[in-house]
């Protein structure tokens, strides 16, 4: 059995007003704990409020990107080990928004997810294809091209998630059809047993437009091990909805 994570990604969105659902959050992780783990992936400003937020809850603080190197003359950029010393577990890496605004390729993301291993961060590397890959039939074959190019060998069930995102679904109130959904996790399972010694144990989160009425039929197919979420995740009573999901 692998544990499910719902996982939120409040994207450029949250002022310190904004802790309040943090703590809210954070307070309905823990009760939950035993059927999900419970994290939030904030901007990189409020990391350190939102860990002291979350306080000794079991909600983890995660962030949204890093930078591949450890240090240096990188204006504006923050690094892994940054972001795990301001209180973050975990990073996200090669989120569409980051793959289409800032030109990451998977060479980049595969470089930003080494240096999240190397901080003693989980890295959730996000994968996932157009509208036109889907239409034309290149859905599958795109996903697994992304794997290839963006996981690093040295990840583990323990320290890398992949997140399965259809660029399409992002933000529009679209999700695939359960059928496609079950088709991509059991395809990204596949090669995850192929290429990872626990592969089978793995997370495969999926994400675009999961909202709390839809969480249960998705999170109910196989290999769906939770969610990454975005909109719904800035209310905490949408994001702890989707969370019931995984309730016993
Ligand atoms: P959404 O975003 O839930 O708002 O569709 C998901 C994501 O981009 O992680």
């Amino acid at each position: 059995m692998v544990k499910p994570l719902v996982a939120g990604n409040w994207k450029m969105n949250g002022l310190t007003a904004d802790l309040a659902t943090v703590r809210e959050i954070a307070a309905g992780a823990d009760t939950i704990t035993r059927q999900a783990d419970m994290m939030l992936c904030l901007p990189a400003t409020l990391v350190a409020p939102g860990a002291e937020a979350a306080g000794s809850s079991a909600l983890a603080i995660g962030g949204q990107d890093c930078h591949a190197a450890v240090s240096g003359a990188h204006t504006g950029d923050v690094s892994a080990g940054m972001l795990g010393d301001a209180g973050a577990s975990a990073v996200i890496v090669g989120h569409s928004e980051r793959r289409q605004d800032h030109g990451e390729d998977d060479a980049t993301v595969l470089a930003k997810a080494r240096a999240a291993l190397a901080a003693d961060l989980t890295a959730i590397v996000c994968v996932g294809e157009t509208e036109a890959e889907r239409r034309a039939g290149d859905a599958v074959a795109r996903v697994v091209s992304q794997l290839n190019g963006s996981l690093p060998d040295e990840g583990t069930a323990g320290t890398m998630i992949v997140a399965y995102e259809p660029v399409w679904a992002i933000g529009t109130g679209l999700t695939p059809t359960l059928d496609d959904v079950a088709e991509m996790h059991g395809a990204i399972r596949a090669h995850l047993v192929a290429h990872f010694g626990t592969g089978e144990q793995m997370r495969i989160l999926y994400g675009g437009s999961v909202k709390p009425g839809n969480a249960v039929e998705l999170m109910g197919v196989a290999e769906v091990n939770g969610a990454l979420v975005g909109g719904a995740s800035l209310k905490a009573a949408d994001f702890l909805g989707i969370a019931d999901a995984y309730r016993a």
